[in-house]
């Protein structure tokens, strides 16, 4: 077994999407083939309902997967093919939204004014590109969570883990996706299937994802003297730890604990031609696409 180095690690961005939402994105600015199959990861986690009631109303996507994960608050939706729904806290919601989907989603807080959640995209593989949009809605009590013997939990979102599988299939990017949880002063290391590209993003609590024998992590500590990181440092809330190869994960829970996301997929290594909610592999393709949007064409299915 080999631990995967800690290959970077960076604090979100403040950004505003949609007509408004004021969020923190933690990749998905510039580089796609940083994370591929992953584009884009997105927390909405917000306290003030004037910074998200805007919300995101109609938009198109085509060519991408979107993975929206409430943590607290609803979020409401309804798309071209007549889905509506509301999602609402440990809710999940994959939308494929292949050869062309409108959507809107317009989150809502919880009675104190919360609105917690994520949204990933990930990239579609030339040959699904255009294939029929989906949508898979998962209720919360439908994620299987497992609890090991030392308080450490796993919601099982996506793929296997531990013997239990998450409820969404059928993903073009095969990702696993896990919601962890591990109590203060806690040492664990996940096995990871190494051909898969990798992330933690953690929102509570802090913790260390090196390895202390790690050789490799004593040299990147060096490289990243310029930044504020220190990977012997405990990372924290909204922290995006970016992982090298290997086939585990180490994590050493500091003293209030650590929750984060871990997700990983089969990266998909095709050139990215990306414009706004739309993510294809040529310019010609996103022509096309806009071509189809003004021609009122965009819509193939439902
Ligand atoms: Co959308």
């Amino acid at each position: 077994m080999s631990v995967r180095p800690v290959k970077r690690l960076t604090q979100a961005q403040p950004a505003i999407e949609g007509a408004g939402v004021h969020l923190h994105r933690a990749f998905g600015f510039h580089d796609p083939t940083m994370l591929d199959p992953f584009l884009l990861f997105d927390d909405f986690r917000n306290e003030n309902p004037e910074d998200y009631k805007p919300g995101f109303p109609w938009h198109p996507h085509r060519g991408i997967e979107t993975i929206t994960y409430v943590l607290s608050g609803t979020v409401d939706h309804g798309d071209s093919l007549g889905n509506t729904g509301t999602l609402g806290a440990g809710d999940v919601q994959w939308m494929t939204a292949g050869s062309g989907i409108m959507h809107q989603e317009m989150p809502k807080g919880n009675a104190s004014g919360q609105m917690h959640g994520f949204q990933l995209w990930a990239n579609l593989p030339s040959s699904l590109k255009m294939t029929e949009p989906r949508y898979q809605d998962i209720g919360a009590s439908e994620i299987p969570e497992i609890i090991d013997d030392d308080g450490t939990r796993v919601r099982v979102i996506v793929g296997e883990f531990w013997g239990k599988n998450g409820p969404v299939d059928g993903v073009a990017a095969d990702p696993q996706y896990l919601d962890i949880s591990i109590p203060a002063g806690k040492h664990k290391t996940f096995k990871i299937d190494t051909y898969r590209n990798t992330f933690a993003y953690i929102f509570e609590g802090e913790g260390r994802f090196a390895d202390a024998s790690d050789p490799h992590g004593i040299l990147l500590e060096k490289e990243v003297a310029g930044q504020e990181f220190n990977i012997r440092d405990l990372s924290g809330n909204r922290t995006l730890v970016e992982f090298d190869t290997g086939d585990t994960v180490t994590v050493q829970a500091g003293e209030q604990g650590i929750r984060f996301l871990l997700i990983s997929g089969k990266p998909i290594r095709e050139p990215v031609a990306w414009h706004g909610p739309i993510v294809m592999n040529t310019r010609e393709e996103i022509i096309q696409a806009v071509n189809d949007l003004q021609n009122d064409r965009f819509i193939q299915a439902g």
